[in-house]
């Protein structure tokens, strides 16, 4: 357990057992799910809403959660659903990585106004908010640390009946997190990111308009569309992926690495902008129906440790996730397949298959080294045990497909900070 923080359900040693083990394709065979909302595409994203939106609610009593920076767009959103009948109250305090304090404010807001549809409009910080808002809200009685996906007693899902309150909608305003399509939000609790998951955080309608993107600068454009990219890699390498997801993230990374450079070049490309909300979402439901790799977790301790955005850590641990998995499985080889990356050998494969992520996260401004970050070894070193115990507590070294151990964390993070090969 990590000071700072109180006692979360991934801390529970039976649950933690039950991970390592619910991967195995055993298991998965036997029985699995398939979870995502319902999605409306396309650039006419306002009227859309504004005829779907009010058919969910029957109270039509919308609470729509935003933050500062998106305002402008709740408020075409909210524009569009008064149109449609619907009284909606703004919300717009959610903080970055949200912290429970600021989740529990939001429960309370959105029970004032007796919201029975609570709508999203932002990236994955405000879309995860409103994923916890609606279970506070829903359940106030339940302390939202210990919701589990699974029981580890009777390996069931448990019903909260949040649907029974309140219905969530989400209109994203970036192209990465996928959140609109995933039952996990990502919480702050202390220093560490934590995971709330469970299938009654699945979204009920989400929309895809690239009118809702087309602002984003360049910088944030390149490090969500990586988050995307990490998402659906480590999905197509993980042991949890299925018939459903493989294909879903196999096409989430050909188009990030079609689209996501046109998107950075030229913000108002729509056509890529569009086309990055799908790969963007279809990175989501393939590591939302299977998991994601551990460069999450090191992408979540780092990005905690040394103020790092979490789309530009996770792209960057990306490669060095891909060569130390090889090590243990073939499905690189599948992945290289499905790119067209060949060689002689299986050797020369991954380190085909490496240097294409590699030059393609530069090509969009990405770092593909700590160091690169103007982060020194000395400043590295300072906080390494903190940032280890972070890495070996994050819930997605649960899922990794290949067990790590601190040390196998200190040796990645070592390769990575100067771009060395991983050969262990
Ligand atoms: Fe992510």
């Amino acid at each position: 357990m990590i000071p700072g923080r109180e006692r979360w359900w991934t801390d529970e040693p039976r649950v933690r057992m039950l991970f390592s083990v619910a991967g195995s394709s055993a298991i998965r065979g036997l029985s699995s799910y398939f979870f995502a909302p319902k999605l409306l595409l396309g650039n006419d994203g306002l009227k859309m809403l504004a005829v779907a939106v009010p058919s969910l609610s029957r109270k039509k009593q919308v609470f729509l959660v935003t933050d500062k920076t998106v305002r402008h767009l709740a408020e075409k959103v909210k524009r569009a659903l008064v149109g449609g009948g619907c009284r909606v109250e703004i919300w717009d305090e959610v903080i970055p990585e949200p912290p429970i304090f600021n989740v529990l404010a939001g429960a309370q807001a959105a029970a004032r106004v007796e919201a029975d549809l609570v709508v999203a409009v932002g990236g994955g910080s405000v879309i995860d908010a409103a994923k916890a808002i609606c279970l506070s809200y829903a359940r106030p009685d339940l302390d939202l640390r210990q919701v589990k996906p699974v029981d580890p007693d009777t390996l069931l899902t448990t019903p909260l009946g949040i649907k029974t309150k309140v219905l969530l909608v989400a209109v994203p305003t970036t192209a990465g997190t996928g959140s609109e399509t995933t039952a996990t939000a990502m919480l702050t609790d202390g220093k560490q990111k934590m995971i709330l998951n469970h299938p009654e955080l699945v979204p009920d309608l989400a929309l895809l308009d690239p009118a809702f993107t087309v602002g984003l600068p360049p910088k944030l454009t390149a490090y969500t569309g990586l988050d995307a990219l990490a998402h659906a890699t480590g999905s197509v390498l993980s042991h949890w992926s299925n018939d459903y997801t493989l294909p879903l993230g196999y096409q989430a990374i050909k188009l990030v690495l079609k689209y996501l450079p046109r998107a950075v070049a030229n913000g108002r490309d729509y056509e890529a902008r569009m086309k990055m909300a799908v790969a963007a979402n279809m990175a989501g439901m393939s590591f939302g129906n299977a998991a994601p790799g551990f460069e999450h977790a090191m992408g979540h301790a780092f990005g905690k440790l040394f103020n790092v955005h979490h789309g530009c850590a996770v792209g960057l641990f990306t490669p060095y996730m891909i060569q130390f998995v090889a090590k243990y499985s073939e499905r690189y080889l599948d992945l290289a397949r499905e790119l067209g990356v060949g060689g002689a050998s299986p050797v020369e494969v991954l380190t085909n298959l490496v240097n294409l992520y590699v030059s393609f996260i530069r090509s969009v401004g990405g770092p593909t080294t700590i160091a690169e970050l103007g982060i020194t070894r000395a400043q590295l070193e300072e906080k390494f045990e903190e940032l280890l115990d972070l890495t070996m507590n994050d819930g997605c070294t649960l899922m990794s497909i290949r067990p790590l151990t601190r040390e196998d964390y200190r040796k990645l993070y070592l390769c990575a900070f100067t771009g060395e090969k991983v050969d262990f």
